[in-house]
């Protein structure tokens, strides 16, 4: 019989014994409910020994950056370091219209960044260690990094034995296979053995907003794959402005939690329009809202008539470059989720 206090319990003192004294953690977090609450357990366990990385890889929602660095900083009080990459991303994401080419750029520059980030750690750690030998105050050193923390929950443990379809793709920006060579890092895992619900239920014990902590899944990839041909800064601006209105009036509407998941897409063509007296030749928002228990089958969701006619003057009106938005109809499969 599982139950939640005992987990943190247990998880936390676990976490002590691996770590030890004075060893260190480093950790990436991406914003979703898993990373955040792996985070908060790894601060409950050891403080300020752990060290949070959130890289910015310019494909993420409007706002997202400050608003992680807000939540896990300033209200959880865990050690976070947001890294802004969104040029060199952007730079290398330049005219590449493939999916998987994409996903591929997103995944290595992560690596790459991530890598860096941590070296960057770890070189500060010794010289803090050096000085601190040379004062005699060894003691209040804090250790080396020897910990790698993953938000790897249950179903990923099991996919990734049991699975080998386009979900080993999925997972490639958490493989940070030469960062645990390299640095000799090993893995520690807080949250293997959970389910998602179990997840969301000890965010909200151990004190993550509850907005967070229901929140949809986000691919790694980003917007990067929710704009179809070449991602450009303000391809990105627009499908960021779309999809805040379309989150906002999902949540005002009460009807976000009825949905697994919800988002715009900004669509490669153009279409005419009219505005005033003039014409208009400008782009394309596709809504998607999507029902599904395990995310290998889907329903679109029945949004009112009212909902949607109110979503889309609100975008087409406040949306530089927008004139027309549409309704995605289409369940998976034959369709995926996401467009890429
Ligand atoms: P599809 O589009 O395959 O999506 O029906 C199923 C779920 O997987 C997410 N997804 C991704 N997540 N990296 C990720 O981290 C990816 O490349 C990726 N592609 C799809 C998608 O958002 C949905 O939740």
């Amino acid at each position: 019989d599982w139950n939640m206090e005992t987990f943190i319990d247990k998880e936390i003192a676990r976490i002590r014994e691996l770590v030890g004294p004075k060893g260190r953690v480093i950790g990436a977090i991406s914003g979703g409910v898993d990373s955040s609450v792996a985070a908060k357990l790894m601060h409950e366990a050891i403080g300020d020994r752990f060290h949070a990385v959130m890289v910015d890889n310019g494909v993420l929602r409007a706002r997202e950056a400050a608003q992680v660095y807000e939540m896990l900083s300033q209200h959880l009080g865990v050690n976070v370091t947001i890294v802004d990459a969104s040029e060199l991303f952007l730079g290398r994401l330049e005219g590449v219209d493939d999916p998987e080419k994409k996903r591929k750029i997103i995944g290595n520059t992560f690596i790459n960044v991530f890598e860096e980030e941590a070296a960057k750690l770890e070189a500060e750690a010794e010289r803090e260690e050096e000085e601190a030998k040379k004062a005699g105050r060894q003691h209040e050193t804090k250790g080396k990094y020897e910990y790698l923390l993953q938000g790897t929950l249950y179903p990923d443990v099991i996919e990734s034995i049991s699975f080998k379809g386009p979900s080993a793709t999925i997972k490639t920006h958490h493989n940070v296979g030469g960062l645990l060579d390299d640095m000799k890092l090993k893995l520690i895992e807080p949250l293997r053995e959970l389910f998602k619900d179990e997840v969301r239920q000890l965010g909200k014990v151990m004190g993550i907003p509850a907005h967070l902590v229901g929140r949809h899944p986000f691919p790694g990839p980003g917007l990067a794959i929710r704009i179809l041909g070449p991602v450009t800064r303000s391809q990105v601006e627009i499908l960021q402005q779309a999809d805040t209105i379309y989150i906002e009036e999902i949540r005002k509407a009460g009807i976000y939690d009825e949905i697994s998941q919800a988002f715009a897409v900004l669509l490669p063509v153009r279409a005419v329009g009219v505005q005033g007296d003039k014409r208009t030749y400008d782009q394309v928002i596709a809504l998607r809202a999507a029902q599904t228990t395990d995310f290998m089958t889907a329903t679109w969701y029945p949004f009112s008539y009212d909902f949607l006619s109110k979503v889309s003057n609100r975008i087409t009106n406040e949306v530089q470059g927008v004139n027309r938005v549409v309704y995605d109809v289409s369940s998976k499969p034959p369709s995926t989720i996401e467009w890429l």
